[in-house]
């Protein structure tokens, strides 16, 4: 684990399945799934996260938290996550089941200007589903990352078998860190950063 360990205070379960589903129903492509990420995939995720020397975990496309609780239960000091989230009433859920974590209700490819001036970012974890962007969609988000955590890249977690982003023509090295079976459908995690 990179993160900085500590006592992990226990997290509630946020539930949101009800919420998750409905807004697959109504923007499936804005959605990409119909069920939140499994714990097995929140810890994997959360393995390969930082937040050490104070740095702040940045996750985009929280959707109902199931990743920000896996995170939580890691033991990252709420304060010390952000989360963004576009859909008013999932954020809305997110502030009612995470306290003492910043959600911000916004478009993550508007990233920084959203986030405070001169925040450390450790990590930023993406569940947006960038796999049914285009190119030029994926490029602008890959730019919204390096303007906040200049080198650094991102966590992409994907029900894709190989990478879902063309990371050459993005300019992006990529490695895949993770796999899990114990989620629906399995996932892995992948690591892209600045080529
Ligand atoms: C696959 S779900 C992941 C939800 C959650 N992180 C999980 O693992 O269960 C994708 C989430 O990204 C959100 N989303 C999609 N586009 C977004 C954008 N441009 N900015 C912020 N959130 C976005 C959706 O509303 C949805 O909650």
């Amino acid at each position: 684990m990179d993160g900085m360990m500590r006592a992990a205070a226990p997290v509630r379960q946020g539930g949101g399945f009800g919420l998750f589903l409905k807004r697959w129903a109504r923007n499936p492509l804005q959605m990409g799934s119909v069920v939140p990420s499994s714990p097995a995939l929140g810890r994997r995720i959360a393995r390969l996260s930082r937040w050490d020397e104070g740095r702040c975990v940045v996750e985009l496309g929280a959707g109902t938290g199931a990743v920000s609780r896996a995170l939580l239960a890691a033991g990252l000091p709420p304060e010390r996550l952000v989360v963004v989230e576009i859909v008013p009433e999932m954020a809305e859920h997110l502030r009612e089941s995470l306290p003492g974590v910043r959600v911000i209700t916004g478009d993550a490819f508007a990233l920084p200007e959203l986030l405070p001036p001169g925040m450390r970012v450790g990590t930023v974890i993406c569940g947006i589903p960038l796999v049914l962007l285009p190119l030029e969609r994926q490029r602008a988000f890959t730019r919204a990352v390096e303007a906040v955590a200049p080198g650094l890249g991102f966590l992409l977690y994907t029900y894709c078998i190989t990478s879902p982003l063309p990371w050459r023509a993005l300019g992006l090295e990529a490695k895949r860190e993770a796999w899990t079976p114990l989620n629906l459908p399995p996932a892995s995690v992948w690591r892209y950063r600045p080529g």
